[in-house]
């Protein structure tokens, strides 16, 4: 066990395991009830210092993601300490209140480590949050949602197979805050639950088994302007959401089921030789989260505000590169998911990696695949394989397990350093009868770090690039083509 010592005096360390009731079939004793690090609680303006001491028997880093913080406390692979070692991070915390969450970042492990237990929640607390009614204490929740695989004894079980690398692992049991067939126990009120998508590669629909909606505080990085109510909340690896939950009017005794819905497009090959990856929960399958139990009739609850936190809207006129945006081109060739057709080197930048520090930029996240001229395909009578053509160059050498493919997948694109702002999405280029299961589930309004784009989309962000010179990373969340070296990153200066 690697474990964190939360550090500055006010930092509250706590853990997920009280909030939670054991499931009635709960059959799996694997985990211990620090599966996850704890949650650690941190106050805008705070002077932080946490001692990371490495008690695994392997390289590791801890970065903390969504965390505004200088390159030396970011978690860069280039940090990797050994086995006994000790990494020591400060900074001052300059993130709005939010919902962030700190995990491995060991180049080539990370996928691993934190599919092992090297993740937890960070909660960060501020004066414009205070002001706000919102839920507290016990009705002010994390909801840490991880899928997991285990073996018949019950252990967790990790498959290094390239499916697996290729697509991104998937696990077939779903964890909430580390506990299987979660339950909580509710009263009859308004709950914050703080959503974290800390999977693999699983990305979740998240909605209501009787259908009402769902409605959003916050996002990535904090507090929305005012809330969103949507009839479902697509979460991908790396994102938050915070969620306002209302239990006020309901029956005690009776229960309500947070779900996945089924959704469609995200991977390639659904069909034929792929579905031995899909074999035990697809991706995009329906399955439950947790159940909510109203057990208890109370009088009052917080109402939900009309107003949050204001913020300031960033649009391209902030930028300085409206016409020449920073390209994010996302392609897989040759078995390997790239950036910009490149793959990660721990000390090379590109030119247009080189960005001055003060500015603000316009990036576009968008699928490349690879030819001159060769259009993306859409609609083809094939299903998903819509979206997977053989290269021209590869064409003749067989699919040599998908080496001469370059398939078009979902990819939740996170940048370190400063958070940014969702400008627009281009669905031209989308399978439409794919893309209408997830549409209405972007929460875009607020602060982010990690976009998911889906197949065929492209995603226009602005993202300031200021307080710190240095490296930062951008990288695919889904952690295996996070390993395969599907990340770059930028220079500050
Ligand atoms: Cu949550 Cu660089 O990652
Ligand atoms: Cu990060
Ligand atoms: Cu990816």
């Amino acid at each position: 066990q690697a474990t964190i010592i939360g550090g500055g005096p006010a930092t509250r360390v706590q853990s997920y395991s009280a909030k939670l009731l054991k499931g009635p079939a709960n059959t799996l004793r694997a985990l211990p009830d620090n599966y996850l690090g704890p949650i650690l609680t941190l106050e805008k303006g705070q002077k932080v210092r946490i001692f990371f001491n490495n008690r695994l028997h392997e390289p590791s880093i801890i970065h903390w993601h969504g965390l505004h913080v200088p390159q030396h406390s970011d978690g860069h692979p280039m940090y990797t300490i050994q086995p006994g070692e000790q990494y020591v991070y400060e900074f001052e915390v300059l993130n709005r209140a939010g919902t962030s969450f700190y995990h491995s970042h060991a180049h080539d492990l990370t996928a691993e480590q934190v599919y092992r237990g090297l993740a937890g929640l960070i909660v960060i607390n501020d004066a414009d949050e205070a002001k706000l009614d919102l839920p507290r204490g016990e009705y002010d929740l994390p909801l840490v949602i991880q899928d997991r695989r285990f073996d018949g004894r019950s252990q967790l079980q990790y498959l290094h197979a390239m499916p697996e690398r290729m697509m991104g692992f998937l696990g077939d049991t779903i964890l909430v805050n580390g506990k299987p067939q979660a339950q909580f126990s509710v009263k009859t009120r308004a709950y914050r639950f703080r959503a974290v998508n800390g999977s693999n590669s699983r990305i979740y629909k998240l909605g209501w088994d009787d259908g009402t909606p769902l409605t959003a505080i916050g996002t990535d990085a904090g507090l929305l302007a005012k809330p969103e109510t949507r009839p479902y909340i697509m979460l991908a690896p790396g994102e938050r959401v915070d969620l306002w939950l209302d239990f006020s009017g309901r029956a005690v005794g009776s229960r309500l089921t947070l779900y996945s819905l089924a959704y469609s497009g995200a991977l390639p090959g659904m069909h034929g030789g792929m579905d031995m990856m899909q074999a035990q929960l697809a991706q995009g399958a329906k399955f439950p989260i947790a159940a909510f139990n109203i057990n208890e009739k109370v009088g009052d609850s917080p109402k939900l505000p009309q107003t949050l936190v204001p913020f300031q809207r960033l649009s391209e006129a902030d930028t300085d590169n409206r016409d020449n945006p920073i390209p994010i081109a996302l392609s897989i060739r040759h078995m390997r998911p790239l950036l910009n057709g490149l793959s990660f080197s721990m000390d090379r930048v590109t030119d247009y990696e080189k960005v001055a520090l003060g500015s603000i930029k316009k990036i576009r996240i968008f699928h490349d695949h690879g030819g001159a001229g060769r259009e993306h395909a859409t609609g083809m009578g094939m299903g998903r394989m819509g979206g997977m053509r053989r290269g021209d160059d590869e064409a003749g050498q067989g699919m040599g397990g998908m080496g001469g493919m370059s398939m078009d997948m979902a990819h939740p694109i996170h940048l370190h350093g400063q958070q940014y702002q969702i400008l627009s999405r281009n669905a031209a280029k989308t399978d439409a009868a794919d893309y209408a299961t997830v549409k209405d589930g972007f929460i875009d309004s607020g602060w982010k770090d990690t976009v998911l784009v889906m197949p065929g989309e492209e995603v226009n962000i602005v993202k300031p690039f200021q307080d710190y010179k240095g490296l930062f990373l951008y990288h695919c969340h889904n952690l295996e083509h996070e390993d395969l070296g599907m990340m770059r990153q930028y220079y500050i200066g």
